[in-house]
């Protein structure tokens, strides 16, 4: 609908995208998700192919959805329709759009267990033989109290994108960001000087790749997607509020290393820490929940590094959970001309009420489970969103510079301005051939995998 340039926000400086870009990537997914896919994926080979999907197609794709916004000026589903008129190309978009519901349906349910644990860590370091697995559990299977962290959670997302791209977005992520590098960088130091740390060193630095399977490409490449944003139309959206002179190769460059040296670092707060203390890396999505309060415990100053961890997991989820609100709200504001205000508050509610049988698959809905992938509600929705529905967004954004709209066009826009670093023959050869083939073989090699064993 409309033309929405005149009026468009824009990020006020050249920090602005790049915190904000590097905010909604650093989240949940590399401080909670990176350390568990690790420990249950044979540790530093899983890091190694996780490093070459995030070179190979994590920063040409992000380039390519930040050109796509940019250009447009629009919102997911607006810039198909905006560069591919009259075609069906836009439905690339609506898959973003409602993937962006699940991720984030999801998404605070498990940012709801970090804002609890906030007080729950000083309660599990407090109480001497504690069980930590017991703690978890009794709290993901209460009924109200994940809901109502959820709740709170929601509704702090839903005011930070109602505030607007500058006075919202901008804003809350120029502080926050630092504050959790600072943290991150304490917690670094104490988990690395405990006594016996080498040990967690070394499974988190050497590879072994005879556990290594199509299961563990198609990990590697799910958790890229999710850990960069991509494959959604976050970096379409946030491309949108960028001005003609911005440098794109060089920004997302940036925000590609950063949350890189986010998730590596958060291994290095946690598995040092872990196999000091004598416990164990593969303890899947509880590991933050029950082996770390486990660790905390035994930890001088433990509780005081503990309520630390957490504030750290909750900010890194709001700067990402506002991104994938953002999404959502962009449409229904580009698209159908709503207010921002109103977008934002009744997305975050259904997404908030789509979200519920996450919340509840622990206890209302705990017989609930899905026996061929061998999980839970709240993992059915990760692993189709993750490994399924943001690769293929990601595959057909590439086909569409690719083929249809043109890759000369791309490069030109991403040139634009003043750069330092651009990008040419080898980012459309990427964009062409390695992008598409990759993920099209890594997600019929993992399927077959994950459905025949
Ligand atoms: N990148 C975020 C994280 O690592 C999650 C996310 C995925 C955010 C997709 C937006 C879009 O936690």
């Amino acid at each position: 609908m409309g033309d929405s340039k005149g009026n468009r926000e824009h990020w006020a400086s050249r920090a602005g995208f790049i915190l904000a870009a590097a905010g909604s990537a650093i989240g949940l997914g590399n401080i909670w998700r990176f350390p568990y896919m690790t420990g249950e994926n044979g540790g530093a080979a899983f890091i190694v192919i996780y490093l070459l999907a995030v070179f190979l197609l994590g920063y040409p794709l992000m380039v390519n959805e930040t050109v796509l916004g940019r250009v447009s000026q629009r919102d997911p589903v607006g810039a198909f329709k905006a560069l591919a008129p009259g075609s069906p190309w836009w439905l690339v978009g609506a898959l973003g759009v409602f993937t962006g519901f699940i991720i984030l349906s999801y998404y605070i349910v498990v940012a709801g267990w970090a804002m609890a644990y906030i007080y729950k860590v000083v309660i599990a370091v407090c109480t001497p033989g504690i069980n930590h697995e017991a703690v978890f559990k009794s709290h993901i299977t209460g009924v109200w109290e994940p809901i109502i962290w959820a709740a709170v959670f929601m509704i702090l997302t839903i005011g930070i994108i109602a505030a607007g791209v500058v006075d919202g977005i901008q804003r809350w992520s120029l502080i926050l960001m630092p504050v959790l590098f600072v943290i991150m960088i304490i917690l670094i130091i104490r988990s690395v000087t405990l006594p016996g740390a080498s040990e967690g060193l070394v499974y988190y630095l050497k590879p072994d790749f005879s556990e290594v399977s199509g299961r563990t490409f198609l990990a590697a490449l799910a958790q890229a997607f999710f850990s960069l944003s991509l494959g959604m139309g976050v970096f379409i959206t946030y491309g949108s509020y960028l001005k003609d002179h911005d440098e794109i190769p060089i920004s997302t460059a940036w925000v590609v290393s950063l949350d890189t040296m986010v998730a590596l670092m958060a291994g290095f707060a946690i598995f040092p820490a872990v196999f000091a203390l004598g416990f164990q890396p593969g303890a899947g999505p509880g590991l933050v929940f029950i082996t770390l309060p486990a660790v905390f415990a035994q930890m001088p100053l433990g509780m005081f590094f503990g309520i630390l961890f957490f504030i750290l997991l909750a900010i890194a989820a709001l700067t990402s959970s506002i991104s994938l609100l953002e999404v959502v709200t962009a449409w229904l504001i580009d698209e159908k001309g709503w207010p921002r205000k109103k977008a934002a508050a009744l997305m975050g509610l259904i997404m908030f009420i789509v979200g519920l049988p996450a919340a509840l698959g622990y206890n209302v809905l705990s017989g609930v489970s899905f026996p061929i992938l061998g999980t839970d509600i709240l993992d059915t929705y990760d692993w189709f969103a993750n490994s399924v529905f943001l690769p293929l967004g990601g595959f057909f954004a590439a086909i569409f510079t690719g083929y249809i709209w043109g890759t000369n066009k791309a490069i030109n826009e991403a040139n634009k301005g003043k750069t330092s670093l651009s990008i040419g023959t080898l980012w459309r050869f990427l964009i062409r051939y390695i992008v598409p083939l990759l993920i099209a073989g890594i997600m019929m090699m993992g399927m077959y995998d994950s459905f025949t064993k």
